[in-house]
């Protein structure tokens, strides 16, 4: 386990990311193509930046981060400090992702229920600041709560989908739903 959590570390580092989860969005992208060269894209719970980091190599469309902490800036890349239950916006974007994790406890009940309630903040936003066609990334810590969530994305979607990127770590929880072309209804 320590060796996988290194080499990531490593190779993040050398290649000038700011954090490993950087590899779990370059492999979600590798297989389902989520963003595109010109797209517009919001980014929840985006720090210390290193999906940030990814979208700015992948488009050159607006790219807004949002986070409960600061986040050293991004040319290219604006960054709101604000806790999502308050963020609203006019924008419209053709992806939002969202890595948000709560601080954990170590408690599972509770680190599942506050990862499930910001997820499902997550899931707000999107619906309210997707484009039609877009997609939705959202990170969740795995409970019988995710398949309701599932649920209740899919008939907003073309495809939706979960996934656990190899970058992830042996004894996480965490689970990414993948939701493919928005239609709103
Ligand atoms: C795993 S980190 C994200 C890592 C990021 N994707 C990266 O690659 O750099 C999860 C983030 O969610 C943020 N977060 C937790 N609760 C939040 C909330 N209520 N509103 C906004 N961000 C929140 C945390 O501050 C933390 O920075």
């Amino acid at each position: 386990m320590y060796k996988r959590k290194d080499s990531y570390f490593n190779k993040a580092k050398q290649q000038g990311y700011r954090a490993r989860s950087s590899f779990k969005l370059l492999e979600i992208q590798e297989k389902y193509k989520l963003i595109k060269p010109k797209d517009t894209v919001l980014d929840i719970g985006c720090a210390p930046g290193s999906w940030l980091q990814v979208v700015k190599k992948l488009t050159s469309g607006f790219i807004l981060g949002i986070d409960i902490v600061s986040v050293k800036s991004i040319k290219g890349v604006e960054f709101i400090q604000q806790d999502i239950n308050d963020f609203k916006t006019e924008k419209k974007f053709n992806v939002v992702l969202s890595d948000i994790a709560p601080k954990t406890t170590g408690i599972r009940n509770i680190d599942q229920q506050k990862s499930y309630d910001l997820t499902k903040q997550s899931w707000d936003a999107a619906k309210t600041n997707l484009k039609k066609n877009g997609n939705f990334l959202v990170k969740t810590f795995q409970s019988q709560e995710t398949q309701i969530l599932v649920k209740e994305i899919k008939p907003f979607f073309k495809l939706v989908k979960t996934y656990v990127p190899k970058a992830t770590r042996e004894s996480s929880k965490e689970i990414y739903i993948i939701a493919i072309s928005f239609n709103p209804s």
